[in-house]
């Protein structure tokens, strides 16, 4: 078993352990005495798992209930958050009790988000059953829904109390949405660590994942509300929420962050941002892990998604722009440069 502790600043564990899942309940009873713990899961991770965590529970003496919703990222919205809600007000849970997430990043979100504000706030442990849940959003603390706008629009920071993952579950998974992970992995390796992209090419999915996780403990460490060097995790996100969004979520994350890392990497040159135009490289690789690369989408039907962007603040906002693989800077530029960033990288 590993555990990983980050601080921000009370401290919570991540645990990682094959078979965690069937523990959950030793775990929690760790740091809660029984209580209630109310299982919010989409429909694939709610067949797969949630028995055994119900059990696990049980043999510790809490008890469970269950809400569930369809999975997919069109579930991740107020309506599905507004029902989760009125669910955890109809099982009567209180203030001293806990919300656990069970499944993907959608999941973590929407659960995170209702934990941040049912009674102004409750307990909240993640139980990521994807490797880029695992490796992103269950950890750091942000929760949010899409609004029909854009992305992520309406939210929270709302840290977990524990994580527990159990890698056994990534098994289940489509070889789409391992891939999806390996973009966030080698978006990491771009911002702070070339050599984790020959371990990512040659499937080291566990070292992929403990390593990103030392990595974004480090920066959400020293800059939980995204105000500074947490940013630096957005490389790839500004043309890939855009893309998210202008595709109607037909094109998954992971495959819109490759496409927008590379645009970006493009960009960031072609603006004078960086010395170095890293995009050829990083498009092999993501090209050899089977991730797309190929913008099909026009500076123009993307750049109106990038002016409600939640990081645009003053007018001005954070670029992480590449300066090898290994890394990045933040630049913050107006919007006005921002759109002229847009029309280069979909050059
Ligand atoms: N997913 C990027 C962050 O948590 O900051």
């Amino acid at each position: 078993m590993k555990r990983i502790s980050i601080t921000v600043p009370t401290s919570y564990d991540i645990i990682l352990e094959s078979g965690a899942l069937s523990r959950v309940g030793e775990f929690l009873s760790e740091i809660y005495s029984p209580r209630k713990v109310c299982i919010i899961a989409d429909s694939t991770a709610g067949s797969l798992y949630s028995e055994t965590v119900s059990a696990s529970l049980k043999e510790s003496g809490f008890t469970p209930s269950r809400v569930l919703f369809p999975a997919g990222e069109h579930s991740k919205n107020l309506t599905t958050y507004a029902n989760v809600m009125e669910a955890l007000a109809s099982e009567n849970l209180s203030r001293s009790d806990i919300v656990l997430s069970l499944g993907g990043g959608v999941v973590t979100d929407i659960a995170g988000f209702v934990a941040g504000t049912y009674m102004r706030g409750i307990d909240l442990v993640h139980v990521p059953t994807t490797l880029l849940s695992a490796m992103d959003a269950s950890v750091g603390g942000k929760a949010a829904v899409n609004l029909l706008q854009g992305k992520n629009l309406a939210g929270i920071f709302w840290h977990p109390r524990m994580v527990i993952c159990d890698p056994d579950t990534f098994k289940n998974l489509r070889e789409s949405q391992i891939q999806d992970a390996l973009a966030e992995g080698v978006k990491n390796a771009t911002i702070s660590d070339a050599s984790l992209i020959s371990k990512i090419q040659e499937g080291d999915l566990e070292y992929m994942l403990e390593r990103s996780l030392s990595i974004k403990k480090s920066l959400v460490e020293v800059d939980s509300n995204d105000k500074g060097l947490r940013q630096l995790l957005n490389f790839g996100h500004t043309i890939g929420h855009c893309i998210e969004k202008a595709s109607s979520y037909s094109v998954s994350h992971g495959q819109s962050v490759a496409i927008g890392m590379v645009a970006e990497a493009k960009g960031a040159f072609a603006m004078g941002y960086t010395k170095n135009d890293i995009s050829g490289e990083l498009e092999k690789i993501l090209k050899s892990l089977g991730l797309p690369t190929e913008l099909r989408y026009t500076a123009e039907e993307l750049y109106k998604y990038a002016l409600i962007d939640k990081k645009i603040s003053d007018g001005m906002i954070a670029l992480a722009v590449p300066e090898s693989i290994g890394k990045c800077t933040l630049k913050k530029v107006t919007l006005a440069e921002l759109e002229e960033f847009f029309n280069r990288a979909c050059d």
